[in-house]
């Protein structure tokens, strides 16, 4: 930050020094919330949140060096006491953007890809000059002006994150650090239950393109109806980016790799150059292409945007994090946040990279949608029921709206993988290739399970147990999708199979199944399992996983399945 004496603080925020402050005493920065940030020399903020208190760690925020605490009543120690401590922080960060004049700040809005776009366009903006931009999502009222703040005399670049939970949010946030370039992503259902519907989302992502200046640049989606229509909202010059021919900015010939990174050209009106990047996904396009647009706006060669977007790993934590265990079993970590949009994107990017494997994912409901929650939610388990996982588990509470949408999406895609695999019998067996028996018309021999008020106890919940892979041609059912078939055994207890029992072979026909027989093995169940919490989907997946499975875990944040992830890796935060 630019040192400010304490003086100059109190009068920027109309506050009133007390405890013995030196009005000469400089703060030379970090501004922090959080007492244990404190360095000598930095402003301590005491908020009073729902749990803590700042207030309570006014003293210990002095004794490691902070100059003063700025509060809404009087602390042990020199203090700047001001009526609202948040506000008090945002006249802060306001005076001093304001002192920055040759600090270009760029705003980044949307509903999903703000962290992970501005992390990229910093990226770009550092090769120009120096740049300040969010750790992680700081883009709220506490957030932003944390990071304004951490500007000073050498900054070159600002690149901000800008949140909405509500009409007038941004506004706020652009009025601290007014921006000459705005970025908007997208428009989709995150927090659509505060907004009551998506032309409010977009009335309040727009308002980041209404605070340009005339000389501005605002950087829009060409591809999302509601942010192109935002053109309409600015003074500023339009630059649009996507994927179609009306986008400036664009991508061409994308393809995707094994693993889901995708590889595009970059076309711009000043000539193209190759990109691959390292991020998985394919919906990494298009934040790679919004930070492309903001960087040519900058003036940036588009050779070294490609080059700096092709170099480009993951930054922020959790956020399609793509890491292999020894054995071969590939976890991708989304779970720092979700929303029905971010939903969609990581399982289409782990259809890509989970091909040709076992899939599993842990999900939890979505929250904040309102009225809407609970069809999202049902649609989300439809999403996950419908994509050919060997299994689903659902995390938390409120998961029945996504259970259900989950059981009758894999029961409808078994019902139809089985009619395929009948009509294929059917074909075979006019062409006079000898048939294997149609288990749920003609079950093998020799199967006995109890009925499910007997305490049934399929694979799924017997830890330890491992039953053949659901993808090898044989498949038990799941406890989750009702009544056994008749001779189906369950494994016994305790995670031992019963005496006797005998697993088929592995890519084998059903048990009793003639030998050439292929085509009429039963098509696969997915197991769908709820469980309490992020630990304990953990534990379930342990006794799920062989090498070379492929997991995603992905829910909303208060779930912290990340924790999931972590556990899967080897117990260790990664
Ligand atoms: N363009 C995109 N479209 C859909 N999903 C995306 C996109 N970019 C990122 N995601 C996914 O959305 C989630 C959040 O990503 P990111 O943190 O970049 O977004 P954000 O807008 O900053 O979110 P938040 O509002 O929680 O700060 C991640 O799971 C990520 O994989
Ligand atoms: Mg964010």
């Amino acid at each position: 930050m630019i040192p400010l004496p304490l003086a100059r603080i109190a009068e920027i925020t109309s506050g009133a020094l007390t405890g013995m402050a030196d009005p000469r005493a400089v703060v030379r920065g970090p501004v922090v919330i959080d007492s244990r940030a404190v360095e000598p020399g930095s402003l301590f903020v005491a908020i009073k949140g729902a749990r803590v208190d700042g207030h309570d760690y006014a003293a210990q925020a002095i004794r490691a060096g902070a100059v003063a605490v700025l509060a809404t009543r009087p602390v042990e120690g020199p203090a700047v006491i001001v009526p609202d401590a948040a506000a008090a922080l945002a006249e802060l960060a306001t005076a001093q953007a304001a002192a920055l004049s040759k600090v270009t700040v760029i705003g980044v809005t949307g509903s999903a890809g703000k962290t992970s776009t501005k992390d990229l366009l910093a990226r770009l903006t550092a090769r120009v000059g120096p740049t300040i931009a969010p750790v992680g999502s700081f883009n709220n009222e506490l957030g932003h002006p944390l990071t304004v703040l951490r500007a000073d005399l050498d900054t070159r670049f600002m690149v901000l994150e800008l949140a909405a939970r509500n009409i007038g949010h941004i506004k706020a946030l652009t009025r601290i650090a007014p921006p000459q370039i705005g970025v908007v992503l997208n428009v989709g259902t995150a927090h659509l239950g505060v907004f009551g519907g998506k032309e409010a989302i977009a009335k309040a992502k727009g308002e980041l393109v209404e605070a340009l200046p005339r000389t501005g640049v605002a950087v829009l989606n060409a591809d999302d109806p509601l942010v192109r229509a935002m053109a309409s909202r600015t003074d500023a010059r339009v630059t649009f980016f996507g994927r179609g021919e009306s986008a400036s900015i664009r991508a061409e010939g994308v393809t995707v790799d094994a693993r889901g990174r995708a590889s595009f050209t970059l076309r711009t009106p000043s000539g193209s150059a190759p990109v691959s990047l390292q991020l998985y996904g394919e919906h990494a396009v298009d934040n790679a292409l919004a930070a492309a647009a903001a960087g040519y706006e900058l003036g940036l060669p588009v050779a070294t945007i490609a080059a700096e977007l092709s170099q480009a790993t993951p930054l922020s934590r959790w956020r399609m994090e793509v890491t292999d265990r020894a054995d071969g079993v590939t976890v991708v970590n989304d779970a720092y946040n979700a929303n029905p949009d971010s939903m969609r994107a990581a399982f289409a990017a782990f259809e890509v990279l989970g091909r040709g494997r076992r899939r599993f994912a842990v999900i939890a409901a979505l929250r904040e949608l309102g009225e809407e929650g609970p069809a999202l939610n049902a649609e989300l388990g439809r999403l996950a029921g419908g994509s050919g996982l060997a299994g689903l588990i659902v995390a938390g509470p409120d998961a029945g709206p996504v259970l259900e949408g989950a059981r009758s999406a894999a029961a409808e895609a078994q019902a139809a993988a089985q009619a395929a695999l009948d009509a294929q019998a059917a074909a075979q067996a006019a062409a006079g290739v000898p048939q294997a028996p149609v288990p749920h018309q003609d079950a093998p021999q020799g199967w006995h399970g109890p009925s499910p008020d007997q305490g049934w106890r399929g694979p799924a919940q017997d830890q330890g147990w491992h039953g053949p892979a659901q993808d090898q041609g044989w498949h038990g059912p799941s406890p989750e999708q009702g009544t056994p078939q008749p001779g189906w055994q369950a494994p016994g207890a305790g995670g031992v199979p019963p005496q006797g029992w005998q697993a088929p072979p592995a890519g084998g026909p059903v048990p009793g199944a003639p030998p050439g027989a292929g085509a009429a093995y039963p098509a696969q169940a997915m197991r769908i399992v709820h469980v309490p919490d992020a630990e304990a989907a953990a534990a379930e997946l342990a006794g799920w996983l062989r090498p070379g499975d492929a997991v995603l875990v992905k829910g909303p944040r208060a779930m912290g399945l990340e924790r999931t992830a972590e556990l899967v890796l080897g117990g260790a935060a990664q």
